[in-house]
């Protein structure tokens, strides 16, 4: 049952959607550089469908937290995956041409401004956590930013990317060192998303916590694997990005390993088991697990 005043899933896109504009926009005024606020505001009005800022508003509410003190991890986890994207759209990465139903950043501001502008989100989102404006504690800003930093950097998606470039087209990798792969590249960012949620709240229980790092950990590997199955079997105009890009850049797959019927399997074990270990919050966490169950039935 519905807690009175509880929001619908789709208010909570709504809700985030418009917060993400308000906060971004702020940034956008002043830049000195005209080709970089333009390659920005391009990449960041792109659409997408902001499911770990949402991940970020739902666990904040489970505890309490203020929508404007959730602003700040929502906006901040939000720019590092859009530079991520950025980033792994070159050339020298994944080499794909359209991202979100549009030229990818660098097929419309080139490869130089295309790096800057993910080196200017990436940026950004560290300024945001460290002075943008609420009552959040500049104690809890510290943690964030430890927590943010070890899931996106040389200990989490950085070292991801790398390994993906280096070795995910050689024969020799199993489904465990891909496991590994995933959860760095992918799952550390929505790992983050849950944890900074809680933190911005005053909950301090332990049990929570590992509770959540549980969910989060199954639906961040899950999440990779889908969108792997989804690049096999999504058209492009629903997908917004090239259909078979895996497959043209000599990928290895969790389908590719496993065959997409396991891969369908084991997308839906890890969502049992991230249902699970979230049953005792009960109705608290009903938008957290619709939000997730939406992730689970996703198309794109
Ligand atoms: C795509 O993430 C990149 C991966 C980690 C697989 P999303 O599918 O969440 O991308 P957008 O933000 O909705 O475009
Ligand atoms: C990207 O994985 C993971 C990131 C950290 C950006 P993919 O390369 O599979 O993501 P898409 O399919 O391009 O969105
Ligand atoms: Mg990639
Ligand atoms: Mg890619
Ligand atoms: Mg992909």
């Amino acid at each position: 049952m519905r807690i009175k005043n509880e929001l619908a899933l789709e208010e909570l896109f709504e809700l985030c959607d418009k917060r993400l504009k308000n906060v971004f926009a702020n940034y956008l005024l002043d830049i000195p550089s005209i080709e970089l606020r333009d390659a920005m505001e391009y990449t960041l009005s792109n659409g997408g469908k902001h499911l770990r800022p949402m991940l970020i508003y739902a666990t904040g509410h489970i505890f309490g937290a203020t929508w404007d003190d959730l602003d700040i991890p929502a906006s901040s986890v939000e720019l590092i995956h859009t530079y991520s994207l950025i980033h792994d759209d070159l050339p020298a990465m994944d080499d794909a041409d359209l991202r979100r139903g549009k030229p990818s950043c660098h097929k419309v501001y080139g490869e130089g401004m295309a790096i800057l502008t993910g080196d200017a989100l990436h940026t950004l989102a560290m300024q945001i956590i460290a002075a943008h404006p609420a009552s959040l504690p500049a104690a809890k800003r510290i943690q964030m930013l430890g927590v943010l930093s070890q899931a996106c950097g040389p200990y989490g998606m950085a070292a991801g990317q790398a390994l993906d470039i280096a070795i995910m087209h050689e024969d020799t990798v199993s489904i465990p060192l891909l496991n590994d792969i995933y959860r760095l590249k992918t799952g550390r960012l929505f790992s983050a998303c849950i944890e900074l949620g809680r933190l911005a709240s005053t909950d301090d229980d332990e049990f929570n916590q590992e509770a959540l790092a549980v969910f989060s950990d199954r639906i961040g590997l899950a999440f990779q694997i889908q969108d792997d199955i989804l690049d096999i079997e999504t058209n492009t105009e629903l997908l917004g990005k090239q259909q078979g890009t895996d497959l043209k850049n000599n990928k290895i797959t969790y389908p590719k390993l496993a065959g997409l019927g396991e891969a369908k399997a084991k997308v839906n074990s890890l969502y049992e088991e991230a249902f699970a270990a979230i049953h005792h919050f009960g109705n608290k966490a009903l938008l957290l697990r619709e939000l997730a169950e939406s992730m689970l039935k996703r198309r794109k």
